[in-house]
C-alpha cells in the first residue's frame, strides 16, 4: 500500500480523534493493512459524527400535528367485499405485475445468532426450517396457485451477503426458480460506542453495520433493482422482513384494496392490545401517514376512540408493506432520516482481545422504511389477525422468541389444513 494512503488515513483519524483505529497496524499483514486503510478512506467520518452529535442534542418532543390514520379491518369485511378485492388483486398477480422484496440485511443483534437471521433454523419437530425456507415456501404457494413465478428480491448487507448466498446455494434455493431470485446489498455505516469512538471488529476491520431497512429504496435504485423491475413490467412490490414466520408476502386482498381505493401504499397492522405496550402505531403527522413511537403515547391517547367506539391509535406496525412501483421510484430519490438504535456489538479492546458485551454498548444509525410514507397524502391500512399473520423472532427471552413463533406457526398451519 502506498505510504500516501497511510498518511492520508492518519490525517483523517487525527482530525476526528480516531487514531486508536490504527493501534494494531504495525502487526498486520500487507493484505490486512490494505483492507484497513481502504476502509478508513471510504468512511464518511463527517456524516457519522454529525448523525451522532445530532442524535444527542435533538429534542424528540412531538412537534407535528397528530391525527389518526384511518384503517380497515379484515374481520369486518363481508364475503362479497373480500371476493371483490381479492379478484382485483389476483388479476394483477396473474399478469405478472407483482414482485416481493425480503429485507434480510439486519444484524439480528438481539437474537445473537451466529450467521444471517434468515439462516436460523426453527425447530418444527420433526423438521427444521430456516426462516429463508419459510419465506420461500410462502411465495412458492402463490406461484403454484396462480401459475406464475414471482420475482423475488432479497436485500442483504455487507455483513451477511456471502453467507446468505451460500445458504441458498447449499439448499438449492429451496426449490425456487433461481433465475427469479436476485440478491442486492444495502448500505452500511460505522457503529459508534458510548465514548463517541468507532470500534474495531478485528484488528484490521472497523465495525460497520447495515443502515436500516429504510435504506431499501436507495439500495434498489443504486443496485439497478428498480430498473430491472421496470423492465419486467412490475407494478406492485411487497416489502417484508425475514423474521416473521407467518408473513403473507403475496396478499391479493391488500393489493385489491389498494387498487380499488386508488392508493399507492398499503400496510398491514395488528391491534395493540395493551394501551401502554412498547409498540409504535400508525398515525398521521401534519396530515401525512406516519408512525408514532411508543415514547410519544400516553394512556389518554392510547385509549382515545372515535364516535363508533373504534380506537384511534392502536394499529401496530408489523413490517408488511405494499407499494406501487411509482411510489418506490419516488422515495428512492429521497434521503430518509436516520434514527439511533442502541445495540450490542462486540469489539477488539486495546489489548487486542475480543469483547462480547452482554448488554447494549454502541449506537447504530438506521433508516426506517415507514419514514417514506410521509411523502404521500394517504395510504391503506388493513388490520389483520395477529394469530394468522404475525409471529416474528426477535430474541430468546422476550415475547417474540423462537418458541412463541413456532407455536403460532404450527397452530396456524394445523388449522389451515383442517
Ligand atoms: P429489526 O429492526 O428487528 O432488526 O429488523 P434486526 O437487525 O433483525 O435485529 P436487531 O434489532 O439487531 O436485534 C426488522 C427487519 O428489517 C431487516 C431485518 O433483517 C428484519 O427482517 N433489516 C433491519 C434490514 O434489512 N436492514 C437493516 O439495516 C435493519
Amino acid at each position: 500500500m502506498d505510504s500516501d494512503y497511510l498518511t492520508k488515513a492518519k490525517d483523517i483519524l487525527k482530525k476526528y480523534h480516531q487514531e486508536h483505529l490504527l493501534y494494531f497496524y504495525d502487526e498486520l499483514s500487507d493484505d490486512e493493512k490494505n483492507k484497513l486503510l481502504n476502509q478508513i478512506l471510504s468512511i464518511d467520518f463527517e456524516q457519522i459524527f454529525r448523525l451522532y452529535d445530532n442524535s444527542m442534542t435533538n429534542n424528540f418532543a412531538l412537534t407535528q400535528e397528530l391525527s389518526p390514520l384511518e384503517h380497515f379491518e379484515k374481520s369486518s369485511f363481508s364475503k362479497s367485499e373480500i371476493d371483490r378485492y381479492v379478484s382485483i388483486g389476483e388479476n394483477v398477480l396473474k399478469q405478472n405485475l407483482f414482485a416481493v422484496v425480503t429485507m434480510a440485511g439486519g444484524q439480528g443483534s438481539r437474537l445473537g445468532y451466529h450467521g444471517p437471521k434468515g439462516t436460523y433454523l426453527l425447530n418444527l419437530k420433526p423438521v427444521k426450517k430456516s426462516l429463508f425456507q419459510i419465506m420461500c415456501e410462502d411465495i412458492l404457494r402463490a406461484n403454484k396457485k396462480y401459475s406464475i413465478t414471482i420475482p423475488w428480491f432479497i436485500m442483504t448487507s455487507d455483513e451477511n451477503d456471502m453467507a446468505t448466498k451460500e445458504f441458498f446455494e447449499v439448499n438449492n434455493y429451496f426449490g425456487y426458480p433461481r433465475d427469479s431470485v436476485t440478491f442486492f446489498k444495502q448500505g452500511k455505516l460505522p457503529i459508534i460506542n458510548v465514548d463517541r469512538n468507532l470500534m474495531l471488529q478485528e484488528p484490521y476491520l472497523i465495525r460497520e453495520a447495515s443502515n436500516g431497512n429504510g435504506n431499501v429504496f436507495l439500495s434498489m435504485s443504486k443496485n439497478g433493482i428498480l430498473d430491472e423491475m421496470k423492465k419486467l413490467g412490475i407494478k406492485w412490490i411487497s416489502f417484508g422482513g425475514i423474521d416473521n414466520v407467518l408473513l403473507k408476502n403475496v396478499d391479493p386482498l391488500l393489493l385489491g384494496l389498494a387498487i380499488d381505493k386508488n392508493e399507492q401504499i398499503a400496510s398491514k397492522s395488528i391491534f395493540k392490545k395493551e394501551p401502554l405496550e412498547k409498540t409504535a402505531v400508525y398515525c398521521k403527522k401534519d396530515g401525512k401517514p406516519a408512525i408514532l413511537d411508543y415514547c410519544d403515547i400516553d394512556l389518554e391517547l392510547s385509549e382515545k376512540k372515535d364516535e363508533n367506539g373504534k380506537f384511534l391509535y392502536r394499529e401496530a406496525n408489523m413490517l408488511s408493506h405494499l407499494m406501487s412501483i411509482d411510489a418506490v421510484d419516488k422515495v428512492s430519490k429521497i434521503e430518509l432520516p436516520y434514527h439511533r438504535a442502541y445495540k450490542k456489538n462486540s469489539f477488539v479492546n486495546d489489548e487486542g482481545v475480543k469483547q462480547v458485551p452482554d448488554k447494549p454498548n454502541s449506537f447504530k444509525f438506521e433508516n426506517f422504511i415507514f419514514d417514506a410514507f410521509l411523502y404521500f397524502d394517504n395510504m391503506i391500512l388493513l388490520r389483520v389477525n395477529a394469530d394468522e399473520e404475525f409471529a416474528p423472532i426477535k430474541d430468546f427471552t422476550g415475547i417474540y422468541n423462537p418458541d412463541t413463533a413456532k407455536e403460532k406457526y404450527l397452530k396456524f398451519w394445523k388449522s389451515a389444513e383442517v
